[in-house]
């Protein structure tokens, strides 16, 4: 039980990745808070998962582009669970479109969830963090944060940012006893790729050397080792599951 007693946020954690790290988390002994869109699944899937696993699973609605909203899942959660010792910032949406053509809305709204939604969850989290002397966050970034991809223009600006900004936070947090790393996940079987037709989800899978997509319960494992003990030296890294994409082409 590499979690035991420990308090886990995943934001996005109603679907896909989030879900799939939730779940493992409670496999190993935690609680945990999956805190999504009031719309989303999250309040069924944590009521579903609180009776299978000892650990507690609440859903608290929030909504990541709103300050007030995850400042409240901090608060609500320290006041029922009585701390928090780690934050999965995953929450995040897709979009493409060629870039001559993209609305300063769209691009805005990507910007808005995958960067500074990023932000303000980091923010509060740390403010706990640094109170409790301890803690551990890991935000999700992508092969999209270190590689360009056409009609990405906004993903793949958030994504970077998330990279740089993991780095930044990462040196301030360190002498406060809390780590920050990055995910960077290859193109994942999630319903975020449901937007995608079969012949470019076929050249997607053909970029990836290991000829497949990766599954969410990959991304989960890399989460929980970022933020379990094994992880105690590793802070400011992004650590690439990606099915060797990032690693050059074959
Ligand atoms: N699936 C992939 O191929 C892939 C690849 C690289 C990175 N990622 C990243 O992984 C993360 C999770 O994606 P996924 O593939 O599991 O997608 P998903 O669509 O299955 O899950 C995303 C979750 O985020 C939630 N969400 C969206 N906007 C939100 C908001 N404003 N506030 C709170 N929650 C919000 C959604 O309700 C959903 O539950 C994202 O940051 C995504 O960019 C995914």
């Amino acid at each position: 039980m590499r979690l035991q007693g420990n308090n886990v946020i995943v934001t996005g954690g109603a679907s896909g990745i989030g879900l799939a790290s939730v779940e493992r988390c409670l496999q190993e002994g935690a609680s945990l808070v999956i805190a999504d869109l009031e719309n989303s699944d999250g309040q069924a899937r944590a009521a579903r998962l609180d009776d299978q696993y000892d650990g507690r699973c609440l859903f608290k609605a929030c909504d990541v582009t709103d300050t007030a909203q995850v400042d409240r899942l901090f608060a609500d959660t320290v006041a029922e669970l009585g701390s928090v010792e780690a934050v999965f910032n995953n929450a995040g949406i897709g979009g493409i479109a060629p870039s001559d053509e993209v609305t300063d809305e769209d691009f805005l709204r990507i910007i808005d969830i995958n960067l500074s939604g990023v932000f303000r969850v980091a923010r509060a989290a740390l403010r706990v963090m640094y109170r409790q002397g301890s803690g551990s966050i890991v935000n999700c970034a992508s092969i999209l944060g270190v590689f360009g991809q056409s009609q990405t223009t906004a993903y793949t600006a958030a994504k970077g940012g998330v990279v740089n900004m993991t780095r930044t936070l990462a040196i301030e947090a360190a002498p406060k006893g809390v780590r920050v790393n990055a995910i960077g996940p290859g193109y994942i079987d999630t319903p975020l790729l449901e937007a995608l037709d079969d012949d470019m989800l076929q050249g997607l899978i053909g970029l990836h050397p290991m000829g497949r997509l990766g599954r969410p319960e990959e991304i989960a494992n890399a989460f929980l080792f970022l933020v379990s003990d094994e992880a105690s030296f590793i802070t400011g890294t992004t650590l690439m599951v990606d099915g060797g994409f990032t690693a050059g082409k074959s």
